[in-house]
């Protein structure tokens, strides 16, 4: 059944413990990692401050990339609709969500992804009500970097269960075919090709994971500039063997998300 997927996702989240496909975003607090840095984000380390200076953690628990100052790009699951919203706060230009240093900025409107209901489009831009003086994040607007090896970064759990996180985690992980992604099989046999991207190491043990969600997923141009490939969207459990992450593929989005953009103004 395709209609509603997403929304099965976010049902199944909520009635199993270990949510086995969700896209719903976590609403746990942010809380340091009592067990030392052995246990790592599914497989990632610290980012430095200023790493990723694009970065930003959604209050409803969400991640997200600047797309412009005053426009934040995150996933359409991570989004209740459209319309005035000043609900969300984003928060940014810190590793550490509890620092002082950290910029909190409301939101004023969202934009959902035309058309989005729980399968594929899997897409938002949230209008601030100020801008914030940090670096945005170019995205891709054509498949020439839809491929290589990229990164990822967030704020959520960090292995499958897991609490989210106070300090931002990284980690690398390589493109994944669309047909080796398909035949993953179970909900991945629904990928749609052409507006999802997976990333992952077949043996597992590396990926994203819930409160992720909406945070970008990226990698370098052939200039130096980082330009992002993916928005983090779903995966059957998190870094299971087999079972890669699936990223909204932006470059297919490109042209909606620039107009959306504009429409925020
Ligand atoms: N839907 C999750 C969220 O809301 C993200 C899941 C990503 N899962 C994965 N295995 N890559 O945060």
């Amino acid at each position: 059944m395709k209609i509603f997927k997403h929304v099965k996702r976010c049902i199944a989240a909520g009635a199993v413990a270990l949510a086995a496909i969700s896209m719903s975003p976590s609403t746990a607090i942010a809380q340091s990692d009592p067990s030392g840095p052995s246990t790592r984000v599914v497989g990632g380390t610290r980012a430095a401050q200023g790493e990723f200076p694009f970065m930003v953690r959604l209050s409803m628990g969400c991640g997200g990339s600047l797309y412009a100052k005053d426009i934040v790009l995150t996933a359409a699951h991570c989004v209740d609709g459209s319309g005035p919203n000043t609900s969300i706060t984003a928060t940014a230009g810190s590793v550490d969500l509890q620092s002082t240093s950290a910029v909190k900025v409301r939101s004023t409107h969202v934009l959902q992804a035309p058309g989005y209901n729980g399968n594929g489009k899997d897409w938002a831009l949230i209008k601030l009500a100020k801008p914030i003086n940090l670096p945005t994040l170019n995205i891709a607007t054509t498949t020439a970097y839809d491929n290589g090896t990229f990164d990822i970064a967030g704020w959520g759990a960090n292995r499958e269960g897991g609490a989210q996180q106070r300090y931002l985690l990284k980690a690398k992980v390589p493109f994944i075919s669309d047909a080796t992604c398909k035949a993953a099989g179970g909900s991945y046999s629904g990928l749609i090709a052409a507006e999802e991207i997976c990333a992952g190491l077949q043996q597992g043990g590396v990926d994203t994971c819930q409160g992720d969600s909406g945070g970008p997923m990226f990698r370098k141009d052939s200039a130096g500039a980082w330009v992002q490939v993916g928005i983090v969207s779903w995966g059957e459990g998190c870094a299971r063997a087999g079972k890669p992450g699936v990223y909204t593929q932006v470059s297919y989005f490109a042209t909606a998300i620039k107009n959306a953009a504009s429409q925020l103004g």
